[in-house]
């Protein structure tokens, strides 16, 4: 295991706040923060489009960073693409997939806005889609999605941890089910990346999507979209970057991963990803893992015994863990803990509102655990949440 009190030396802001919203963005290392510095004061410059000494370095640099990302997930370089969010990787498939007329998509019920509205948008173009339900705990049951594939079933887009329920999917199984049927599964790895162990040649997932912001702690405007076929996904931009001839009336686009980063990329943020990540990887994703898992099995099952709460997601769940005092609406509980405890949780729909409504309740609040947390910051949480309801009993 790390010591967690070494650990938040490197986020100096934590020594002024309980900062339990790291579903929504985690703090970033002081680490990856000065090597962001680095690139505006030492190199800055653009990615890939100079001889001079800046561009090359600014390169080097932006493509280490790339080569970090592919390292950790286990993922082939040219398969490894920047994004500035997840949001943005999900866009890219849902636009560039070769759907056929007539075809068929599956999501969940308990997707994030970003793994649902993209899907949605397809019936447009005459593209059905079919959402699976959860159980009352948030798990997908592998079962109901091979129960609805059909010969006309393009693709699966299934999260790995929801953020509302921190239910694990068994992503494993479903990978495999669509393998057989011949369907192609994007995994929504928001909740997952950097908080638990993933290697993208085990699991052989055709897209994975995650944020650079979240889990791997890097900068906002940052996250990776993994295609395991790029050849067969169009770009859903075109421009400088991504093409290696232009003539007046035609072109010819860059192979992968240049062909899907057209304009100039978040470089900044990038580097700051790579020495994230390079932060993530030397502390060991899988003792962060269990130090957040930890944590939030602590945190549901003490909320569960206040009188008054009611606690949301299944007991082995992620480090997210949403609840709400019987009576009180989520925003009054996050107000009150942010303004008599400096607690930082996120309340309301988690851009997830059928998640939510699935629940059968107008919100939650939400708290989520990162690396940098302690068993400190969880008791100051029941007692303030114990102190909350003590108010409304
Ligand atoms: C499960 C899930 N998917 C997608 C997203 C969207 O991430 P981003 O805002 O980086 O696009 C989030 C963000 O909270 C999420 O939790």
């Amino acid at each position: 295991m790390y010591d967690v009190l070494t650990v938040r030396e490197d986020f100096p802001l934590l020594k002024n706040v309980i900062y339990l919203d790291n579903a929504a963005t985690t703090q970033t290392p002081v680490q990856a923060v000065s090597a962001m510095l680095d690139y505006f004061y030492k190199y800055a410059a653009n990615h890939g489009r100079g001889a001079h000494r800046l561009a090359r370095e600014t390169t080097d640099h932006y493509e280490d960073a790339r080569d970090e990302l592919a390292s950790f997930f286990n993922m082939d370089v040219e398969k490894t693409v920047f994004t500035k969010n997840a949001t943005e990787g999900i866009n890219v498939v849902s636009r560039g997939f070769p759907w056929k007329q007539g075809g068929h998509v599956i999501v969940t019920l308990v997707e994030h806005h970003s793994n649902l509205l993209p899907w949605m948008r397809l019936k447009e173009s005459g593209v059905e889609l079919t959402v699976i339900k959860p159980g009352k705990d948030g798990i997908i049951d592998p079962e109901d999605i091979r129960s609805s594939i059909n010969d006309r079933t393009q693709l699966i887009a299934v999260n790995h941890v929801s953020n509302v329920f921190g239910s694990i999917q068994d992503i494993g199984k479903i990978i495999s089910l669509a393998r057989m049927e011949g369907v192609k599964v994007l995994v929504d790895g928001s909740q997952s990346a950097g908080n638990m162990p993933i290697d993208i040649k085990v699991c052989d997932p055709d897209f994975f999507v995650c944020p650079g912001h979240k889990g791997l702690l890097g900068p906002q405007g940052t996250g990776l979209l993994y295609i395991k076929e790029p050849d067969s996904i169009e770009p859903l931009l075109l421009g400088g970057g991504m093409v290696s001839s232009v003539t007046p009336d035609s072109f010819r686009m860059e192979p992968s991963p240049a062909k899907f980063e057209a304009g100039t990329p978040n470089i900044p943020g990038v580097i700051g990803l790579g020495r994230a990540v390079e932060y993530v990887k030397d502390i060991g994703v899988h003792n962060i893992e269990k130090h957040e898992l930890s944590l939030a099995r602590k945190t549901a099952l003490l909320l569960s015994e206040i009188h008054g709460v009611e606690v949301y997601g299944p007991q082995n769940r992620a480090g997210v863990v949403s609840f709400n005092v019987v009576g009180m609406n989520a925003h009054d509980v996050a107000m009150i803990l942010d303004q008599t405890r400096n607690i930082c949780v996120r309340s309301g729909y988690h851009c997830a509102m059928p998640s939510v409504d699935h629940l059968g309740v107008k919100g939650t609040v939400r708290a989520s655990f990162a690396l940098y947390n302690t068993e400190e910051e969880v008791e100051a949480l029941i007692r303030t949440v114990s102190d909350i309801v003590s108010l409304v009993l």
